[in-house]
């Protein structure tokens, strides 16, 4: 089982305060992902390095085919979900349910109007998601959480470039250790 979904100790559950939130945006990155075996490998990074927390929102931006599904898929994976991950393209949410907790997969990229994002029965999840993984945010208007980590991917070649904002200092502190190893080649 995913440490993810065990009951963590109260302080490695801690929700990071309003005051955590709003200090200063720190940025991490740009790393270059040579092929998608190197952003698979940074999205499973990304899944252990938080897989003790719970409730974290994570914003990922870039054109299309940049490689946020990649990523995302690596990180569902290392969190123990098995069996085809589906790109949620056109049902526009995946739900997953790993023990008890509930983690969300959206792609906003064909949501109209952000007010069909209340169609999607975003209002029947536990009130305790235990994280979000949302492509196209900027297409969900304001109805989606804020972020603690936002995903930059652009195109690079025959590669990808990664870099990544972080408004939350709690996230910065669990995230920053592997860029400094992806970095170094590590
Ligand atoms: N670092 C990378 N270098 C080269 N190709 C990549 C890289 N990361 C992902 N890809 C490839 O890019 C393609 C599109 O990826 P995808 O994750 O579906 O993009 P998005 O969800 O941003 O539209 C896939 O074929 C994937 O294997
Ligand atoms: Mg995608």
């Amino acid at each position: 089982m995913p440490a993810f979904m065990q009951n963590p100790s109260p302080a490695a559950g801690q929700i990071p305060s309003q005051t955590q939130r709003e200090s200063a945006c720190k940025t991490l990155g740009p790393l270059s992902l040579a092929d998608a075996a190197a952003t698979e490998a940074l999205g499973a990074r990304l899944a252990s390095a938080l897989c003790e927390h719970r409730g974290w929102v994570v914003f990922l931006h870039g054109d299309l085919g940049a490689g946020k599904t990649t990523l995302v898929r690596a990180w569902l994976r290392a969190l123990g979900v098995q069996g085809t991950i589906r790109s949620p393209t056109y049902t526009l949410i995946e739900p997953y349910d790993i023990d008890g907790q509930s983690l969300l997969h959206l792609d906003l990229y064909r949501l109209n109007d952000p007010d069909e994002l209340a169609q999607l029965g975003l209002a029947d999840t536990p009130p305790q998601v235990g994280g979000w993984l949302v492509e196209w945010p900027e297409r969900g208007g304001n109805l989606l959480p804020a972020p603690d980590i936002v995903v930059h991917l652009k195109i690079d070649g025959s590669g990808r470039r990664i870099s990544l904002d972080l408004p939350n200092e709690f996230y910065f502190s669990l995230i920053a250790p592997i860029f400094e190893l992806a970095q170094h080649g590590v």
